[in-house]
């Protein structure tokens, strides 16, 4: 497949088939990502890859801590830092959760469907496969982020060329406690982010949302062209 055809249908997909994807297949896709580049090569990244089993247990756990009062730990309050109202990071927030709301068929006041909505987060979209990214913490926490966006997007790039999709999620290691307790990820590590894997439903309907982008003019500073 050629690269610019995977950029271009890359989307995050939030409904998978119930069909699992081979220990094989995701092997290989682990291992065209790590050629993305890295800070001295410093290759920070570390990946559970959870199937089967202990991915269900994980989304019950995971769904249960969200109904539970308990909050997510301290250590992950980074990731919930909302955007500011008002700013435009906040508009294309809103955008797309109208968005998905709009064709999952969820109103403004429907507490039900939202709850199910985010729970399915918590769930990694009901996929068969999900790649939790670690990173070491003796490690400066931007390089980390900015080496594993790397080979995060590869991952996501690798998995289209495959006929797989997939969805990148913060949600999904939210409650960090409750992933290092069941993957037993060690207390010197730094949860990154979530990859939510497996074949799309192309007839769930928030599948069909292409999410906009700014104008690419709009986004240069030209400065001698
Ligand atoms: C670091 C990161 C975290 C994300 N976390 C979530 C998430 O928790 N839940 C979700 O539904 N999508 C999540 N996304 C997906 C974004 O919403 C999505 O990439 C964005 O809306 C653009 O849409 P596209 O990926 O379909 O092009 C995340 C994406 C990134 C890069």
């Amino acid at each position: 497949m050629e690269l610019k055809a995977a950029i271009e249908q890359r989307r995050s997909v939030r409904g998978y088939l119930h069909k699992p994807v081979s220990k094989e297949i995701l092997t290989r896709i682990l291992a065209i990502a790590v050629r993305a580049p890295s800070t001295k090569n410093a290759q920070p990244w570390h990946f559970f890859v959870v199937a089967e089993e202990p991915l269900e247990q994980l989304k019950r756990a995971n769904v249960d801590r969200f109904r539970s009062p308990e909050g997510p730990p301290e250590e992950m309050g980074h990731i919930l830092i909302e955007p500011e109202k008002g700013t435009v990071y906040r508009e294309r927030q809103v955008d797309i959760g109208k968005r998905l709301f709009n064709v999952m068929g969820i109103g403004r006041e429907d507490k039900a469907k939202r709850m199910e909505w985010v729970e399915r987060g918590f769930r990694y979209f009901d996929a068969p496969a999900a790649i939790i990214i670690v990173g070491d913490k003796s490690r400066p926490i931007e390089g980390t982020y900015l080496d594993a966006g790397l080979v995060i997007q590869n991952i996501c790039l690798a998995a289209v060329d495959f006929g797989l999709a997939t969805c990148i999620e913060n949600q999904g290691i939210t409650y960090s406690d409750v992933l290092r307790e069941i993957l037993e990820i060690p207390d010197d590590k730094r949860l990154l982010a979530a990859i939510a894997i497996g074949y799309p439903d192309w007839d769930f309907p928030a599948n069909q949302v292409i999410s906009p982008r700014e104008d690419v003019e709009n986004v240069i500073t030209w400065c001698g062209l």
